[in-house]
């Protein structure tokens, strides 16, 4: 997964489960969840938010008026963990002096990882809920509240959580698996979501089209690995799961994330050319462009197994837009390794990626080799290569000058409401300006500049079908 984020005023749209929520057993509250990470752990809290919202909770605006508090967490990096900390010491002060009442749950990869040092240093926190134990929230929520609930077993089948309260009413996200079994050297992932375990397809293809029905337009599928899905029933893969989403009156484009260099076949490539309604856009995970980093990173493909990949890709979509993450200064990282990845962007051309320091993460491989890479020579590659990645990003971004790309306005931009926010089937930012709301449609931008982050334009031809 990529694009970490601190999602904290998060609005549910409680939608489906209203009906049944009035008469529930936690009617009348108020909750609020506080969520780190990536996709995949905003999808748990519109998961989490819409189990609650089923037994009737409603969410809340702030933690001070809240009667249930969750804190949705990420131990992918450091950075994270060290901001749960700050929070939890926030919520300690919010419970002894304005809120004594509330229940304080933690869950996602940091309660997995790290029940006992909570329980015993947090005596303020009510519950504990690792990844696989979700779908019990309400069962213990309906609990004795002087007893505190832990529960971080690993499940070995998929529990469905059938609610889900979104947050956009645009585009959804669909988790379609869960855990991982790759083990890259410097991941905790496999820690704290335990091992593979795949949606059934008929869950995933019903919900699809519910969302279809409810007026969304664009679903991005979801899971650590999701190149090797295999439906629990049929064992159909990924390819087939793709083809019959494609199917799907309503849904117009279909996106997903993360994919595995290694396990990224032909015939995912072949799908995504085919279906008009699967973006051209995909996130491939590089982390490094040396094989003796990749070697020790335990990433089971090579540099040049990786470029085969892309050129594999290209051969069928020639204007597929790809990212990519990457990890500077991992253990033993010499500048020449990291001019190997340099290299790598230079020739791959990459729309977009997300970049990293390399921090050592509990039980993970590589804890065995020192980290041996300064924190300022680690600072320092970044920088190199967040400057290299922008000079490229300008330099494609300038060619899309001048012509017109079908974008799905996702709302008014943050910064001013006279102008509108957007992405394209390239998952590039579009900021528009339009005579009208296009909220929720597809519309042709005519893209008139840009910066290295994203394209500026305004509508064109708004009544001309796209
Ligand atoms: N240090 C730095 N970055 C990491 N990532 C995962 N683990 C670590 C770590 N220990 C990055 C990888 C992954 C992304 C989600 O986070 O690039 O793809
Ligand atoms: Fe972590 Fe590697 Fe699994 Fe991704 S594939 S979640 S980086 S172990």
């Amino acid at each position: 997964m990529h694009q970490l984020a601190e999602k904290s005023r998060m609005h549910y749209i409680s939608g489906m489960n209203e009906k049944k929520g009035r008469t529930g057993k936690l009617a009348g509250q108020k909750f609020f969840i506080q969520t780190f990470g990536c996709q995949m752990n905003e999808n748990d809290s519109e998961r989490i938010a819409g189990l609650l919202t089923t037994e009737g909770a409603v969410p809340a605006a702030n933690p001070e008026e809240s009667g249930i508090i969750i804190i949705n967490t990420c131990a992918v990096r450091e950075k994270p963990v060290d901001k749960l900390y700050a929070l939890l010491g926030r919520m300690k002060k919010l419970k002894q002096q304005t809120n004594p009442g509330s229940v304080i749950g933690v869950t996602g990869c940091v309660a997995q990882l790290k029940q006992n040092e909570i329980i015993q240093k947090m005596p303020f926190v009510d519950f504990i809920l690792g990844p696989d134990n979700y779908w019990r929230l309400n069962e213990l929520l309906s609990q004795n509240r002087q007893n505190k609930f832990v529960a971080y077993e690993w499940c070995k089948e998929w529990h469905e959580i059938d609610a889900t309260a979104r947050t956009s009413r645009i585009s959804a996200f669909v988790t379609i698996m869960e855990g991982c079994n790759n083990f890259c050297s410097y991941c905790v992932v496999p820690y704290t979501r335990g091992r593979e375990k795949f949606r059934p397809a008929a869950n995933i293809l019903k919900e699809s089209k519910e969302l279809a029905q409810a007026g969304y337009v664009e679903v991005q599928f979801l899971g650590q690995n999701v190149n090797s899905y295999r439906d629990p029933q049929s064992q159909a893969d990924f390819s087939y799961l793709l083809a019959e989403a494609a199917r799907i009156e309503g849904i117009e484009w279909i996106r997903f994330i993360t994919s595995h260099p290694k396990d990224l076949s032909e015939e995912i490539a072949a799908v995504m050319q085919r279906e008009t309604t699967i973006c051209r856009q995909l996130h491939l995970p590089l982390q490094a462009g040396s094989n003796s980093v990749l070697k020790r990173m335990n990433r089971r493909y090579t540099r040049e197994e990786y470029l085969e990949k892309i050129a594999m890709l290209r051969r069928y979509m020639p204007d597929i837009s790809l990212s990519t993450d990457i990890i500077v200064g991992f253990p033993g990282e010499t500048k020449k390794d990291f001019e190997a990845t340099l290299q790598v962007l230079e020739i791959v051309r990459f729309t977009n990626i997300f970049s990293f320091r390399y921090s050592p993460r509990p039980r993970t491989a590589a804890l065995k080799y020192p980290d041996d890479v300064t924190m300022e020579e680690k600072r320092a590659r970044l920088i190199k290569l967040q400057s290299l990645q922008k000079e490229i990003q300008l330099k494609m971004n300038k060619e899309l000058v001048g012509r017109s790309l079908k974008v799905l306005c996702l709302g008014r931009s943050k910064k001013d409401p006279l102008i509108y926010s957007g992405r394209n089937e390239a998952f590039q930012v579009v900021n528009f300006s339009s005579p009208k709301d296009v909220t929720g449609q597809f519309l042709q931008v005519h893209i008139d500049s840009c910066g290295p982050y994203s394209l500026r334009g305004k509508a064109v031809d708004l009544d001309v079908p796209v």
